[in-house]
């Protein structure tokens, strides 16, 4: 079903401008605002029409419908004991493998995940393993503790677990962050059989490994090795995921998934013993969005979209870049990693690129040790395939200068 026809049946509409009104708006949210005319291929969130107001609306109607006085109190510190009972289930089919809600904490979304894991797990002047690159923003969290980075090299399969052993033989990080499926930045996955030595690394080591894997549903051409949840009861492994790339944002609202142990450990922190249970009122909605079926639905949508535009801009930055310029198509997730001749530099030619009305996310944002100058990222996930195109023609000028 075409994301056109699916938009009609779902009653999804794209209102005529709303790239501009997103545009007047965002300057007054944390959204960064994007100059008119402007086509900002870096950001890596849903387009406006992409936010399910229907769904959320339908599913807060059915939510309120029911007796549920007590998503309006403190919830208990795992996260509502219903939600977490969907959740399950919902993750059931996405990762074929049974999913206890036993082993599944409520989060704020992954980056709250992850400052807790850093609150809870580590301490200033830590050394942790990370990707090279990796998520920018992770790098912010990490920058708030004080914590120090060792990046580990990645490859067409993702990180390069032998070196990863072979840096243990010289530190012990507090934990190792790694994105497993599609990646942020390069789009990667790590290998199936990568996946096994990370958790016998884990294992051997008694190693925390934070596996951010947000991306894994968005699963276009391919389908992904099992997640590294898969091996949070046998090594120790914290899995993150999130309702921001799969519903919404803005409900900010995510999960993590551990073995109870584990759980059992978080949740005696300080923040969910005076708060308690993050988010039950959403929980309750994102719930009914569940029992519904309109998650799934969503989710339909999202993954028709979403591999329409990437393939798209991947058969137009094929037409358009020079043969010097190097990417692989993503299989799923939000991402393009361009790399561009070796000695070119991203970051300057952000500002020419800007007088041409097109923007990217340059690679040096995503590195740990200030390399990565030649590569930038792309992103399919907010524009729409005409802006794409445009957003592509511009920033093949750009390159062809230099
Ligand atoms: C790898 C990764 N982790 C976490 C996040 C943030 O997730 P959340 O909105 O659930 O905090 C993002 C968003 O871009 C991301 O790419």
């Amino acid at each position: 079903m075409s994301s056109e026809n699916f938009s009609e049946n779902f009653q999804f509409t794209n209102p005529p401008g709303w790239n501009m009104v997103w545009r007047m708006t965002a300057a007054s949210s944390s959204q960064k605002d994007i100059p008119a005319g402007m086509i900002d291929l870096g950001i890596g969130q849903p387009s406006p029409w992409l936010l399910p107001t229907e769904t959320i609306a339908r599913a807060a109607a059915h939510c309120s419908s029911h007796p549920g006085r007590m998503l309006l109190s403190y919830g208990t510190e795992q996260g509502d004991r219903s939600f977490r009972a969907a959740l399950s289930g919902f993750l059931e089919e996405i990762y074929a493998m049974p999913v206890e809600p036993a082993g599944l904490l409520v989060t704020n979304g992954a980056s709250q995940a992850i400052d807790l894991i850093c609150t809870l797990f580590s301490q200033a002047g830590d050394t942790i393993f990370v990707e090279e690159p990796t998520y920018f923003l992770a790098r912010k969290i990490f920058a708030d503790h004080r914590l120090k980075p060792i990046a580990l090299p990645m490859d067409a399969d993702g990180l390069i677990i032998d070196a990863m052993e072979e840096e243990l033989g010289r530190s012990r990080p507090a934990f190792v962050y790694t994105i497993p499926t599609y990646h942020n930045p390069t789009s990667v996955c790590l290998s199936a059989g990568r996946r096994e030595q990370m958790a016998e690394l884990s294992r051997r080591y008694d190693l925390t490994v934070v596996a951010d894997e947000v991306y894994h549903p968005l699963a276009y051409t391919s389908v992904p090795p099992p997640p590294l949840a898969r091996y949070c009861a046998s090594a120790k492994i914290i899995s993150l995921g999130s309702f921001s790339k799969i519903l919404a944002p803005g409900l900010r609202l995510g999960w993590l998934q551990a073995a109870p142990a584990t759980i059992g450990h978080m949740v005696q922190c300080g923040l969910l013993d005076s708060g308690g249970g993050v988010n039950p009122f959403t929980s309750g909605v994102v719930r009914s969005a569940m029992e519904l079926g309109l998650l799934n639905q969503n989710l339909a949508l999202l993954k028709d979209t979403y591999s329409r535009r990437m393939q798209a801009m991947c058969a137009a930055l094929r037409r358009r870049l020079p043969e010097s310029v190097q990417f692989a198509d993503p299989a799923g997730g939000f991402f393009i990693w361009l790399a561009l001749a070796e000695g070119m530099d991203a970051g300057g030619l952000l500002s020419k690129a800007i007088e041409r009305n097109v923007e990217f996310m340059p690679g040096f944002k995503f590195s740990s040790r200030q390399g990565l100058k030649n590569f930038l990222r792309l992103s399919f996930a907010y524009y729409d395939t005409p802006d794409l195109l445009e957003g592509v023609e511009r920033l093949a000028a750009v390159i062809a200068e230099g």
